[in-house]
């Protein structure tokens, strides 16, 4: 048996519901593979159940206030991928009267649709015979066929698209596409696959070099960069507190945020007492600092380790430009930010 027809009649038998397997529409095919862009199924389920909700077509999703949107993506990280997702869904409907591109050449030239998605997108709904070529794919067709391509190198994902492109039948773009990623999402994952029970293992060139562990090659690591972010928490003495939309060009951008001390390295409260004055944010004096986190929370990004930390501040009188706990709790925050709000905010 080839390896298209063993890998899709695989995946009849073990593939998992889920709901936008139901459907053809380019609109929910694009939400669900945004979504699903570094997240797992588990974790981006219930906001593509949250997004279809709010947001059943691409008009409703145009209409909608950019903080809304950033409100329901709320915990999913990667917030570009929000607001590309907004940026676009209006250019969609407004521009093209709410019809999807249908073809791999013109969903890609849309903001936030890369290779990965535009080849999604054009099987899925449209049976264009194009290959997607995401990480379980770089995993699977490594191990099977012995590539030792470097997958951070520059030609690698020409050559596993090529190889993949060859490997489908044209008919078939769609559910090859599903089956080659389920595959590596469920069988032939990164660490410790259960080979015993994988019904390629007969053909498969790592399992017989015994090679799965060194299979796919990746040189490349990411390099992390450490930010330090002290938090400023005042709260005056109606329990209002101040924050502010982030600026900043970034993961945050848009979303909300404590006044910020960012240093270059992890401070200790005289410091942090010293640059909260230098910084004039309020006018009344702080008559004391009521409570300092002295461990950071260390919330890991891919390419950033951020270490947090919440400082309380009380405030005599009323602050400026307050906000109190139930509009903060409106308002769309970095999930870390969110949680602290939640669980510690007295
Ligand atoms: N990950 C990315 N796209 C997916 C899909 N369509 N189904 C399951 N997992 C995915």
């Amino acid at each position: 048996m080839d390896f298209a027809t063993s890998i899709i009649r695989w995946y009849e038998q073990n593939k998992r519901d889920l709901p936008w397997r139901y459907t053809r529409n380019p609109y929910l095919i694009w939400l669900s593979e945004i979504m699903l862009q570094q997240t797992r199924v588990a974790q981006g389920l219930p906001y593509y159940k949250a997004f279809t909700e709010a947001f059943p077509t691409v008009f409703d999703l145009a209409q909608a206030h950019e903080e809304q949107v950033l409100k329901l993506w709320q915990g999913l990280g990667y917030y570009s991928r929000a607001r590309n997702l907004h940026q676009t869904a209006k250019e969609v409907a407004f521009q093209f009267d709410g019809r999807f591109p249908s073809t791999y050449k013109e969903l890609i030239q849309l903001k936030g649709i890369g290779e990965y998605t535009a080849a999604a997108i054009a099987s899925f709904s449209f049976d264009e015979p194009v290959p997607v070529v995401d990480g379980n794919v770089f995993r699977v067709l490594s191990r099977y066929f012995g590539i030792e391509t470097d997958i951070s190198s520059a030609g690698a994902k020409k050559e596993f698209a090529a190889l993949a492109k060859e490997l489908m039948s044209k008919h078939q773009a769609a559910i090859f596409n599903q089956s080659i990623m389920e595959f590596g999402a469920l069988q032939c994952v990164p660490k410790s696959p259960d080979c015993s029970i994988c019904p390629l293992s007969s053909s498969c060139f790592a399992i017989q070099k015994n090679k799965v562990n060194l299979l796919p090659v990746k040189s490349k690591k990411t390099k992390i960069i450490h930010r330090y972010f002290n938090y400023v928490v005042f709260l005056d003495q109606q329990h209002h507190t101040m924050v502010n939309k982030r600026v900043e060009k970034g993961i945050w951008h848009n979303l909300y945020e404590f006044p910020l001390i960012e240093t270059e390295t992890e401070i200790g409260l005289d410091d942090f007492v010293e640059l909260l004055r230098a910084n004039n944010w309020v006018e009344n004096p702080i008559i004391s600092v009521a409570e300092a986190h002295t461990k950071s929370i260390i919330h890991k990004l891919t390419h950033r380790h951020l270490h947090i930390k919440f400082i309380k501040v009380k405030v005599e009188g009323k602050l400026p430009e307050a906000t109190d706990y139930g509009s903060l709790l409106e308002l769309p925050f970095p999930i870390v930010i969110f949680n602290f709000i939640k669980n510690d905010w007295m």
